[in-house]
């Protein structure tokens, strides 16, 4: 499986900023989906960047998991669920309703990120908030539910009430 992760930072994508988060996301990508393939990269925050980065990883580089991190909170700058509206076909309000309201317990601030979810082709894009922790905190909350999801969306259907954990 191939995953995309796109980090969306003004001052990292001028070099200003070292990309912590994009690591996190790295590492428990590794780790718990069992990645064989990282599409990388680093854009500033700006609407048309991030969308075409979007396509580019589902179009050209097959991504079937395209994970963001940053431009989610309520910043004029903010634009990365807006861009991520533009590229899906179907929202997923399901995953970010689960991670607001699980990592609620952790911060209040849970509720400040405007993250959507959404299906474009045969892929997904997740977004999450911009922060080391919360990429953590959020990341771990879908990442059981993440290889059905796939599996659903390649597959085209499956019996999900099966076998369900
Ligand atoms: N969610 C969790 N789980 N943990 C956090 O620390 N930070 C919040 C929120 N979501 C946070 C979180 C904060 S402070 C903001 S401003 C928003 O995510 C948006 O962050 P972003 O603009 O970096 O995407």
């Amino acid at each position: 499986m191939r995953v995309g992760i796109l980090t969306v930072s003004d001052k990292g994508s001028q070099g200003q900023r070292q990309d912590l988060s994009g690591k996190v996301i790295e590492g428990l990508v590794q780790k718990a989906l069992k990645a064989d393939s990282l599409e990388y990269a680093i854009v500033p925050d700006e609407i048309d960047l991030i969308s075409a980065k979007l396509i580019e990883f589902i179009d050209d580089k097959k991504c079937a998991l395209v994970l963001t991190t940053g431009g989610t909170g309520l910043g004029a700058r903010d634009v990365t669920p807006e861009a991520t509206q533009k590229v899906i076909e179907k929202l997923v309000p399901g995953i970010p309703e689960a991670i607001r309201q699980s990592t609620r317990e952790k911060t209040s601030r849970a509720m400040l990120s405007r993250a959507i979810c959404g299906i474009r082709k045969k892929s997904l894009i997740l977004n999450l908030p911009g922060s080391p922790k919360a990429v953590e905190e959020c990341l771990s909350v879908v990442l059981d539910v993440i290889p059905h999801a796939l599996d659903v969306l390649e597959k085209g259907s499956l019996e999900c009430g099966r076998d369900k954990p």
